[in-house]
């Protein structure tokens, strides 16, 4: 299903700030190598991404599901001067694919590459997070958002990418585990009383929750 109708994408992305040259390699290089590049957030999600972070001038970000490590390029633009990035991609071949990204960027001082299982790492982080971009495997969402509030500032913000699944969430009877997963999720937040929430529909559909 087309959550947003093509065209109104096409001119969305014709009328969205062009990314720095960077970004865009990384992104045709997802996109000619890697057999999964649907899950590289692109250019109109990547400028919301940069955008939210430089309104926010975090000091700590953390990311759950780095991939190719365009979002997180993204992110980053907004970190302080001696702010930092901490990225988890369980993947080896994504991770590797990341670290090499962000060393052409300029980027490795600020952004940190864990390889493993965000389960194992984030129990680990002794860090309060400003902002946190929630894009892992959906199945782990709410073991995500249990892990790491109490790590997130009051008033930091989470950023939860894929909320609409497709559109699949709008089914009445939920079929994939992931689409049950998300659903799940968007009512576990929406009846937390400490945050506050909103779901747009940008791209799969992004949360922006804020820790009360
Ligand atoms: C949707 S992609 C991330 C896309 C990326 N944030 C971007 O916008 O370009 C999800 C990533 O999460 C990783 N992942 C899945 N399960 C994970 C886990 N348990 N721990 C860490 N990373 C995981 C996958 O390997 C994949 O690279």
């Amino acid at each position: 299903m087309d959550l947003i109708h093509p065209l109104i994408e096409t001119y969305a992305k014709e009328h969205t700030s062009t990314l720095e040259e960077v970004l865009l390699q990384i992104e045709a290089e997802t996109h000619s190598q890697h057999p999964q590049a649907h899950m590289l957030s692109g250019a109109v999600q990547g400028l919301f991404l940069q955008m939210v972070s430089m309104m926010l001038q975090p000091k700590k970000i953390l990311e759950i599901g780095t991939f190719t490590g365009y979002s997180a390029l993204c992110l980053s633009k907004g970190l302080v001067n001696n702010g930092k990035l901490h990225t988890i991609e369980l993947r080896e071949e994504d991770a590797v694919i990341a670290s090499n990204n962000f060393r052409r960027a300029g980027k490795e001082h600020q952004i940190t590459l864990h390889k493993g299982n965000a389960l194992d790492i984030i129990p680990r982080f002794t860090e309060t997070w400003d902002l946190i971009f929630l894009d892992a495997d959906k199945v782990n969402y709410i073991n995500y958002y249990e892990l790491t509030l109490p790590q997130l500032r009051t008033n930091g913000f989470m950023l939860v990418d894929n909320v609409l699944f497709h559109g699949q969430v709008l089914e009445s009877q939920l079929k994939g585990k992931n689409a049950k997963a998300i659903d799940a999720f968007n009512k576990h937040v929406n009846a937390d009383k400490r945050v506050e929430q909103v779901i747009l529909s940008v791209r799969d559909g992004i949360t922006i929750i804020r820790k009360l």
